[in-house]
């Protein structure tokens, strides 16, 4: 696999009609993008498939989100989220993701599906306002443990403070 690239600290963006579509294995590895995605995460299609989907992580974004999102998505829920990415010139991409367990005929968890939209720049503006406080928290304790769960703290009780559930909330900035 390439080298991750450095930031550039610029922001690119997509269509408003456009759809990014990945699916994945149980593990995050990406089994499916659509075109929409190959194009605008800069990389060719043979390198996506089979690489995990931290491939486009951007290193602004807070892993206690990422950890929202996969608890959520493995307790068969469904989970709205603002994402920064990362392309594979190190630009940066928000996009407002729409994650999905996928289930087997009896019930089973067998994959996960993201469609992500593009987010309007009032809710690009709140989610990276909030962003920055969680990164801030988490990267304080010398510990990266330590960091992420206070940083998941201070997310679950900014939530309970509004009364509300993550996708809810992502959905209401
Ligand atoms: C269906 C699905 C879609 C995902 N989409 C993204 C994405 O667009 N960007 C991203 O950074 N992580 C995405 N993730 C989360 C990654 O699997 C991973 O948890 C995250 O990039 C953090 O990586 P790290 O734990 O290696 O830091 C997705 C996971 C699933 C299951």
């Amino acid at each position: 696999m390439r080298q991750k690239p450095v930031p550039t600290g610029r922001e690119t963006s997509f269509g408003e009609d456009e759809i990014i579509v990945s699916k994945t294995d149980l593990k995050g590895k990406i089994v499916y993008c659509n075109k929409v995605f190959i194009r605008v995460a800069g990389y060719p299609e043979a390198e996506l498939i089979g690489a995990p989907h931290s491939i486009i992580r951007h290193p602004e974004m807070p892993r206690a989100v990422f950890k929202l999102l996969w608890d959520t998505i493995a307790a068969k829920r469904e989970i709205f989220a603002y994402v920064l990415n990362m392309d594979a010139h190190g630009n940066g991409y928000w996009v407002l993701a729409h994650v999905t367990p996928s289930l087997s005929d009896d019930g089973q968890v067998i994959g996960y599906h993201s469609n992500r939209r593009k987010p309007t720049a009032s809710a690009v503006d709140k989610a990276r306002a909030l962003y920055r406080d969680l990164l801030a928290i988490e990267k304080a304790p010398p510990s990266r443990k330590d960091g992420m769960a206070a940083a998941y703290d201070e997310l679950v009780s900014r939530l309970n403070l509004m009364k509300l559930d993550y996708d809810e909330f992502a959905l209401s900035l």
